[in-house]
Order: C-alpha cells, then sequence, then structure tokens
C-alpha cells in the first residue's frame, strides 16, 4: 500500500467523501427520528415523515418541482429509471434513447424488447458524445410514445441540450425521461421549464447524500404502472394499490436516515450553488486535460479543451491496458479512478474504445487542484515506464 496521501476521482460513481452535515444528518435520524415514515401517529413516526417530506420539498427547490409529492424515493439511479420505464411503456411503443446511455436505461429497454415487444431507437451522438436534435426529431414515428435521454454521459462527461430536446419532445407529443445520474447537483435542472416529464437522478453523487438513496420525478399528467406493490401506511383496507401520491409508488419502508442525509446534502448543494460547483469542476477539468493532452500517447475522450463538459476525464494512454493504469495509480500513487467499461457500451462504441475500455478520472465538488494535477503526474510517470 502506498504512502502517498488518499485522492477519490471516483466521483462519477458516488460522491466521498460526504459532507460532515450529512453525516451528522443520518446519525441524527437514527437516534431520533428513526420510528416508521407513514405508519402510525406517533411522536417519533411523525418526525420520520418530517424528514421524508422536508427532503422532497430540498429536492422541489432544487429541480423546480411544483409539487414534492410528485417525487418518489427509489433506493438509486438504476431503481427510478425502471420504474419509470416498466411503468410507462406498453407492448407496440417505439422509445428512442441515445448512443450514450448507461445498461441502466439500455437494459430495461431489451428486456421490454424481448418480453412485450417495443421497438427501440438509439440515435447516435457524435463520437465525443455530444447529441444533435434534430437526428432525435428524425427517429420520431406516430408509434414513439417515449424519449430518453443521458444529460450527461458517465463516460464522456458530454452534455445534452435538454432545453431543445424537451421542447421537441412536448411539440411531437412524446414523454421525456431523464437520466440526470451524473448531472443532479451538477447542472440546473428544472423540470418545468426544460419539459421534462420524468427525472431520475441519484443521492449518492452530485447531490452528496448516502448511498441507498435517489428518485423519480414524475410529473402530473404522467401516471406510471406501479412496479411494486405492497404497504403504504395509507389506504390499508383497499386491495389494491393507493392512486395518491407518493404512496403509489413507494410500496415499503423507506430510509429514513438515509434520505434525512439526502436532505442535508441537497441542502449543501443549494448553499453552494449548482453553478458554482459546476464552474469548480469544470476549470479542474481543464487543468487535468491540459496536463494529459501534454503527455505523449495519451487521449482523452469527449468534448476538446474549452468545451462543456461535467466532471469527468476518461482517457486511453497507448500501450497500456486501462485496468492496469487503474491498479497502478490505486497501489503505488493511492489514486482512486475507475477502468474499464462503465456500463455503457454504446458510448464506447461511439469514441472508439470498444476493445480497450478507458481509465475514468471524475472530479466532486471537495477535488482540489493538487489532487487534479497528482493524477497528470502519475500517468505522467507510468507513461514513461511503458513507452518503450
Ligand atoms: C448515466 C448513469 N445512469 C445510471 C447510473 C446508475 O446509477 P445508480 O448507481 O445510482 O443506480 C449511472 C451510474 O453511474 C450513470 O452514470
Amino acid at each position: 500500500m502506498s504512502e502517498k496521501p488518499y485522492i477519490y476521482l471516483d466521483h462519477a460513481a458516488t460522491s466521498w467523501p460526504k459532507p460532515q452535515v450529512v453525516i451528522e444528518a443520518v446519525q441524527h435520524a437514527m437516534i431520533h427520528d428513526s420510528a416508521n415514515p407513514g405508519r402510525g401517529s406517533h411522536q417519533m413516526a411523525v418526525r420520520a415523515s418530517r424528514v421524508l417530506f422536508d427532503t422532497r420539498k430540498q429536492l422541489s427547490k432544487l429541480f423546480r418541482i411544483k409539487n414534492p409529492n410528485d417525487i418518489a424515493f427509489a433506493a438509486n439511479t438504476t431503481a427510478a429509471l425502471n420504474m419509470a420505464i416498466k411503468g410507462y411503456v406498453k407492448p407496440g411503443d417505439h422509445v428512442i434513447s441515445t448512443s450514450v446511455e448507461h445498461n441502466s436505461v439500455r437494459r430495461p429497454l431489451e428486456f421490454l424488447k424481448q418480453t412485450i415487444g417495443i421497438e427501440v431507437t438509439y440515435v447516435d451522438t457524435d463520437e465525443n458524445g455530444v447529441m444533435a436534435v434534430d437526428q432525435i426529431a428524425a427517429a420520431i414515428t406516430a408509434r414513439t410514445t417515449l424519449l430518453i435521454v443521458n444529460h450527461s454521459s458517465n463516460l464522456l462527461g458530454s452534455i445534452m441540450p435538454l432545453a431543445s430536446i424537451g421542447e421537441l419532445a412536448r411539440s411531437k407529443g412524446v414523454k421525456l425521461l431523464v437520466d440526470a445520474a451524473q448531472s443532479a447537483g451538477i447542472l440546473e435542472l428544472d423540470v418545468e421549464g426544460m419539459g421534462i416529464d420524468m427525472l431520475a437522478f441519484p443521492g449518492h453523487k452530485g447531490l452528496l447524500g448516502p448511498q441507498g438513496t435517489g428518485g423519480l420525478y414524475i410529473h402530473p399528467n404522467v401516471d406510471l404502472v406501479p412496479q411494486l406493490h405492497g404497504g403504504t401506511g395509507s389506504q390499508s383496507e383497499a386491495p389494491e394499490q393507493p392512486s395518491v401520491r407518493p404512496d403509489r409508488y413507494e410500496a415499503g419502508t423507506q430510509n429514513t436516515p438515509g434520505l434525512a442525509g439526502l436532505k442535508a446534502g441537497v441542502q449543501f448543494v443549494l448553499n453552494e450553488t449548482v453553478k458554482n460547483i459546476h464552474t469548480k469542476e469544470w476549470s479542474l477539468t481543464q487543468r487535468m486535460m491540459e496536463g494529459l493532452l501534454a503527455i505523449d500517447g495519451v487521449k482523452v475522450l469527449g468534448p476538446k479543451l474549452g468545451e462543456e463538459r461535467t466532471g469527468i476525464v476518461s482517457l486511453v494512454a497507448e500501450g497500456i491496458d486501462p485496468s492496469e493504469m487503474s491498479y497502478i495509480l490505486d497501489q503505488h500513487y493511492n489514486i482512486a479512478v475507475r477502468a474499464g467499461y462503465h456500463c455503457t457500451p454504446l458510448a464506447h462504441v461511439r469514441a472508439g474504445t470498444m476493445q480497450t475500455g478507458a481509465v475514468r478520472a471524475s472530479v466532486g465538488c471537495f477535488t482540489t487542484e493538487a489532487e487534479a494535477d497528482a493524477l497528470v503526474d502519475a500517468v505522467r510517470e507510468i507513461r514513461k515506464q511503458y513507452a518503450f
């Protein structure tokens, strides 16, 4: 194990460390508020329900959602995306998605293709992962009911023009589901202003909350078939799932301590502001890219230097397998990055890295310039050793 200071550059997978206020909020909830929310009227149960509602309120402020009850909590983005896709798509529907989707979109779609007979079109981005809206427009048919867009590619860091995509979806009467795994808390999101019908988000990445948290915003005009049926603490005499939100989509006991932590995480983001977080992360990526691009044989994927991106910098280095590079970074330099295929095979095809995979370094709101420089120095040294 290396003696060097630990540098965490895997924020696209999960943010770490969490702000102290998040840790304290989880602990406070565990000690004081962890009765069962919505299942009883004693004082602690009421406080637990309040924790959940306050978390919905903070999220509503961040995403400009009118009614906090239009948010259903889920264990992660994947669960939220499954809730949306399987709850909305019907046999015979045509769904459009993109070539930079995560497997959490692609696999549910491919499952529905095989089991209930839907048609799916993955519209290609350019090789940097940037989507042209007219390409999506050209793919819409009379049977298209849903458009699913990854707001920011988890391999390339590219950002989709959501407002224009939302406008297009509205004008064609197609519902828009956004995968905000890499953008919640990092890029501005305004569900009304951007024409977003469903927004799947993680609590454990840019919102700085604990793992096991996340959710789905569902526009009041969208009714999903619930994917979970069971106890909600409401309308207990009825055999069917209640129609009232959020109960319709939240069967079973919720993660009260985790959601208390998420509330504190969202408050932290609101205080810092999304704009400042994005600006800081963007300048760190530019600094990292400048250093990496100066190294012979190193290629950075995604948007070019100076262009918009989130805090993701994926690279390939001639002659070095990405898994080996990541192993050396971890074991010799104490730098945590992710290597491999990043659950997004079509994006690798588009970026020309399907044979190799890539090393992904991703920054967060606590990453420092010195940490970004340390990665560049380490890659330079490793590359030197392999360049013969
Ligand atoms: C774009 C994208 N979608 C979905 C997911 C799945 O997120 P989760 O781990 O919260 O289920 C990820 C995870 O990295 C992602 O990057």
